[in-house]
């Protein structure tokens, strides 16, 4: 029989020698494009010292949950909490994961059943390919932004059917055509569900309210690891919904639910992103200015996007980590996007853009970059 071990080392071996081994690393003190703190929140004294008056305010609260939301770990402060939020984002209901992936695991593996189908953007995020996977429901997926390859498989759907798309995609930074994806949704009686990651802060209460869509959508994902600050995530949508995945959503279900601190923090973070309008915009500001500072190059586009997420194509696994490498060594942290995390081809660097990111530091990276694909 063959050894474990001896797999292990097959598999890793292999990635080595594709060039896609994957380290941990410890934190560094290059200047910060590549993390998802777009507005600062994860490192605000301010956002800091709410969450600690929060929790002085509330000597009773315990260290952790003790349990799951439907044993012992529910609180009114999380009830509370989840209603705030649907309000703010002009939802009826929501409920709360501890991660986004666990909203999207718990969502797509619960809602879709045998005979419904699910239909995702080709560069949906992986913990809804995983939640769809562990559905029983067919799935398709449409050419990234492209209506008439979305079209195409909604005339294939059968059962209820699920549109799945993100409002700024993680790897692109691009945003799909929202109207016309909400036409196609209605045209053919689908249900569009929203994964707002990387929208919430640029957007304050995400692009789906920003563009008055919310009664045409059937559910959005929002999290709270990025442009928040923190961690967890919450499903929006119906209060038919939050009762259904009370009772189905196995991710919800089978784990201890989020602590008093947790939670503390996400209120607080909700609370700062309401007083962070010139945060919002400086954020807006830089993401102007780099766009307008970097060459385009036929050989190395960048692509289409107005969001923090902009996105260099290499190519290979090699030539982004090289770019990567040399941008690093200029003091800049921007990590490489290796295949097969992308598609083959589309191997790149990935420069997240942040509301503390000051010129100097943008010339910096703008210069580096431009000197890299030009000698490349
Ligand atoms: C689009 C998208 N959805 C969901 C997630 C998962 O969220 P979390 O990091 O809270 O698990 C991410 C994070 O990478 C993401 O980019």
């Amino acid at each position: 029989m063959a050894s474990s071990e001896k797999y292990i080392q097959t598999k890793l071996d292999e990635r080595k020698m594709l060039g896609n081994y994957r380290t941990l690393r410890p934190e560094g003190t290059l200047t910060d494009f590549c993390s998802n703190d777009y507005l600062g929140f994860a490192r605000s004294p301010f956002l800091k010292d709410d969450i600690q008056r929060e929790i002085e305010n509330h000597p009773q609260s315990l260290n952790g949950a003790t349990g799951s939301r439907l044993i012992s770990g529910n609180l009114a402060y999380a009830e509370e909490l989840e209603k705030q939020i649907a309000t703010f984002h002009q939802a009826e209901a929501g409920l709360l994961f501890n991660s986004g992936y666990d909203a999207n695991v718990g969502l797509f593996s619960s809602l879709p059943q045998k005979g419904d189908t699910i239909i995702c953007d080709e560069l949906i995020h992986a913990s809804i390919i995983d939640g769809a996977r562990l559905s029983y429901a067919n799935r398709y997926t449409f050419r990234h932004n492209d209506m008439e390859s979305l079209e195409g498989k909604l005339k294939q759907a059968k059962g209820i059917c699920y549109v799945v798309i993100e409002s700024v995609y993680s790897m692109d930074g691009d945003t799909p055509p929202i109207l016309e994806i909400v036409k196609l949704t209605e045209q053919y009686g689908a249900n569009l569900i929203v994964d707002e990651a990387h929208a919430v802060g640029l957007y304050p209460q995400g692009l789906i309210s920003q563009l008055g869509l919310q009664d045409k959508v059937f559910a959005r994902v929002v999290t709270f690891g990025k442009a928040l600050g923190c961690h967890g995530a919450i499903v929006l949508g119906s209060d038919l919904l939050r009762q259904y995945l009370i009772n189905f959503a196995r991710s919800f279900i089978y784990t201890t639910a989020a602590s008093f601190h947790q939670l503390a923090a996400i209120k607080m973070a909700y609370q700062l992103v309401t007083r962070s309008g010139s945060d919002i915009i400086q954020l807006q500001q830089n993401i102007q200015y780099f766009k307008s500072k970097i060459q385009a190059h036929n050989n190395y586009p960048l692509l289409q996007s107005d969001s923090a997420i902009q996105c260099i194509i290499l190519g290979s696994n090699d030539k982004a980590k090289k770019a990567a490498q040399q941008l690093q060594t200029a003091g800049l942290d921007v990590r490489p996007i290796l295949s097969p995390t992308v598609a083959q081809g589309a191997e790149r660097i990935r420069i997240c853009l942040h509301s503390y990111n000051t010129t100097e530091e943008i010339d910096l990276l703008v210069s580096t970059i431009n000197n890299i694909t030009h000698a490349q």
